[in-house]
């Protein structure tokens, strides 16, 4: 039972400042000393380093489509090589954020032993779009596009050119806001989406047990990518793109215990809290709480 930290400050996937913080936040809302609590060995490897914004002579060779996709690919590349060596000394990968553009190089890093990496996307967002697709060109809402192997050959390419993960080993918790070229890809590929819809009609529990059973038999690993914007924003009003309607507090609590009870997790990200935006720390105080039920904390 290791684990080891890494922090990603990156706040260039997206335009609001503050998420670059977001990984201090998570620290000081007691990470460590919660996981240690329930007999873990925490390794914190400390935070990658992020080009600062607007400070290069050269101007990055994406344009509005893809914003500072230069800064973005550099940093992804050097956080897939960090998660190879944590997972080569076989500990358990757990990313802090930063935008949701870090999971871009968290997947490169972690399929380099997981061929069929299960990937559960819990957010209000799809992040599925490319280029051609996205209303924002921000590529924090691009990373699983890109790792399905689509997208701009520097980004596609961090870890190999082969498409990291398949579209059936992905699933989609708490999705409110999708895009039309997303609404297309999901239909396209067939991507397993549960809703706000599926989660008010057959609750968390169904839908967590569906979820777990359709990724456990086909896949090697599971990676949790947990987007704080999926919860809604009266639980976690710390984040840069909140959507009304979202995934409550007591649901997520109930999503990580029987994520920690299936035991199918071999990594786990937590993204976007912005401690600007946030509420005396509430929402990194809520990823930390998540934290502990994930890894088996129980009461009695
Ligand atoms: N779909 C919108 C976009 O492409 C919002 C993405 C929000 N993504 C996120 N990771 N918070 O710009
Ligand atoms: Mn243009
Ligand atoms: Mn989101
Ligand atoms: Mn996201």
């Amino acid at each position: 039972k290791d684990i080891s930290i890494i922090g990603v400050p990156m706040d260039l996937g997206q335009e609001r400042r503050g998420v670059d913080m977001g990984p201090s936040a998570i620290r000081y809302a007691g990470v460590t000393e919660r996981l240690e609590a329930l007999g873990y060995n925490i390794e914190d490897l400390g935070d990658i380093a992020i080009a600062p914004r607007n400070t290069r002579a050269k101007q990055s060779s994406g344009d509005e489509h893809l914003k500072n996709l230069d800064e973005v690919a550099e940093a992804n590349n050097k956080l897939a090589d960090a998660i190879s060596q944590v997972i080569e000394k076989k500990r358990f990968p757990l990313i802090f954020g930063g935008d949701h553009s870090i999971a871009i190089g968290t997947l490169a890093g972690v399929t380099k032993p997981y061929k069929n990496l299960g990937v559960i996307w819990y957010d209000a967002h799809g992040d599925l779009n490319t280029a051609e697709t996205s209303p924002s060109g921000n590529i924090h809402g691009m990373p699983l596009a890109v790792s399905l192997g689509l997208g701009h050959p520097s980004l596609t390419g961090i870890g190999g050119d082969q498409p990291k993960v398949k579209p059936e080993n992905i699933v989609i918790i708490g999705a409110r806001s999708l895009d039309k070229g997303e609404r297309e890809l999901i239909k396209e590929k067939n991507i397993r989406v549960y809703t706000m819809h599926e989660i008010d009609q057959f609750g968390m529990t169904k839908v967590m047990n569906d979820a777990i059973n359709y990724l456990k038999e086909k896949t090697d690993g599971v990676h949790l990518s947990l987007d704080l914007d999926g919860l809604d924003p009266s639980d976690a009003p710390g984040v840069g793109t909140p959507v009304l309607g979202g995934i409550s507090y007591r649901e997520s609590h109930l999503a990580m215990e029987m994520l920690s009870e299936a035991d199918i997790l071999t990594s786990a990200e937590f993204v976007e809290v912005n401690p600007i935006l946030d509420d005396k720390n509430r929402t990194a105080d809520v990823a930390v709480a998540l934290m502990g039920s994930l890894f088996g904390e129980k009461l009695c």
